[in-house]
């Protein structure tokens, strides 16, 4: 590892064989990075404030943001007074500045969750779209529904088991290559049932769409991609996102980086990455499982692994006695 300290700009620099990984402390530091050709696959982190690093990026610079925002959730991250008010205001001058770096036909994915305060809950992505809506060129493409298994059991409301990806582009020609996307078919045995193809498999054999419905589990403890931080990214959410909307030698940028996942993600798919986050402990996080990614030695689901159900003779999945087999819906079916 080499260590410049060039008066306001830090620069930490490891060579890795297919390209580098450079943390940055000046927005100076990563306009410079951005300027310059790189290897296949480098990222370039800046430890601080992401609305002072937009501010230093060049307009029409990225190809594909993908960014999971502070939710005023009480998170170890987010501050205590910030509140929805915070949320819309932030937003306000946050999504002009992502939209102004974004190239024409570049993506903007923008994931959230819910807004629950007192058991009353607020679309997220509600607020975050009533701001889009009025960016001029940028339309909508997909809510993406991103289900999981896991997260806290309600009491007294259904328990919240999926989030959304905004997906929006820059105007009307843009990347998206649903090829490099596609997933098995459910039926593959399904065959044409008349015309000149009678009897022909009906299906694409190499795969069907992913659909706007992603069942990919989130990073819980038990997740093998889990590190310190409290809510990252499943790397293979976002290595779908990667792989549809940009091609190799593109350059992804997470402007509240967390750990990193995203850059797993892009380095994976040899597109480039720029992350910005505040916390120095995930950014230090974040550079690990960057040089790892380029090591070949990072470890992660990929999207389109099937979910595991526990085999009903394994420990977790055997019945205790007493413990329900299936919901008996027949007393309401006859009261109603
Ligand atoms: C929801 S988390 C994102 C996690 C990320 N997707 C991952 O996979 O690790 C939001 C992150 O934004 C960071 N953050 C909050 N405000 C920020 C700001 N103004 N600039 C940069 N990062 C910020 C927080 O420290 C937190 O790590």
């Amino acid at each position: 590892m080499q260590i410049y300290d060039l008066g306001d700009m830090e620069i930490f620099v490891s060579k890795l064989e297919m390209g580098e990984v450079t943390a940055y402390k000046s927005p100076r530091g990563v306009r410079e990075w951005l300027a310059k050709p790189h290897a296949q696959a480098s990222a370039a982190v800046f430890e601080g404030e992401c609305e002072s690093l937009l501010k230093g990026l060049p307009e029409s610079s990225v190809d594909l943001i993908v960014s999971s925002p502070p939710y005023c959730m009480g998170k170890s991250y987010e501050s205590r007074r910030d509140n929805l008010d915070d949320f819309v205001a932030n937003h306000q001058v946050i999504l002009p500045e992502v939209c102004r770096v974004l190239k024409d036909g570049g993506s903007l994915c923008w994931q959230v969750g819910f807004h629950v305060l007192d058991g009353v809950a607020t679309p997220l992505d509600f607020l975050v779209h009533e701001i889009m809506s009025k960016i001029e060129g940028m339309k909508l493409r997909n809510r993406i529904a991103w289900t999981f298994g896991h997260g806290l059991h309600c009491q007294t409301r259904f328990s919240g088991r999926y989030e959304t990806v905004l997906w929006y582009t820059k105007g009307d020609d843009y990347a998206f290559d649903l090829d490099a996307v596609r997933v098995p078919q459910k039926y593959p045995g399904k065959r044409h049932t008349d015309g000149p193809k009678k009897g022909q498999p009906s299906g694409n054999p190499a795969g069907k769409n992913p659909s706007d419905v992603w069942d990919i589990p989130n990073v819980n403890a038990n997740h093998l991609e889990k590190t310190a931080h409290p809510c990252q990214f499943p790397v293979g959410l976002v290595q779908r996102l990667v792989r549809a909307l940009t091609k190799q030698g593109d350059v992804v940028l997470d402007p509240f980086c967390g750990v990193s996942s995203a850059g797993v993600a892009a380095l994976h798919e040899k597109r480039h990455f720029i992350g910005a986050e505040l916390n120095p402990e995930y950014v230090q996080l974040g550079l690990e499982r960057l040089r790892a990614t380029l090591k070949g030695e990072v470890r992660f689901r990929p999207a389109d692994r099937a979910i595991l159900e526990p085999s009903p003779t394994s420990i977790v999945g055997r019945r205790p006695p007493g413990f329900a087999s299936s919901i008996d819906m027949s007393e309401a079916m006859v009261s109603s």
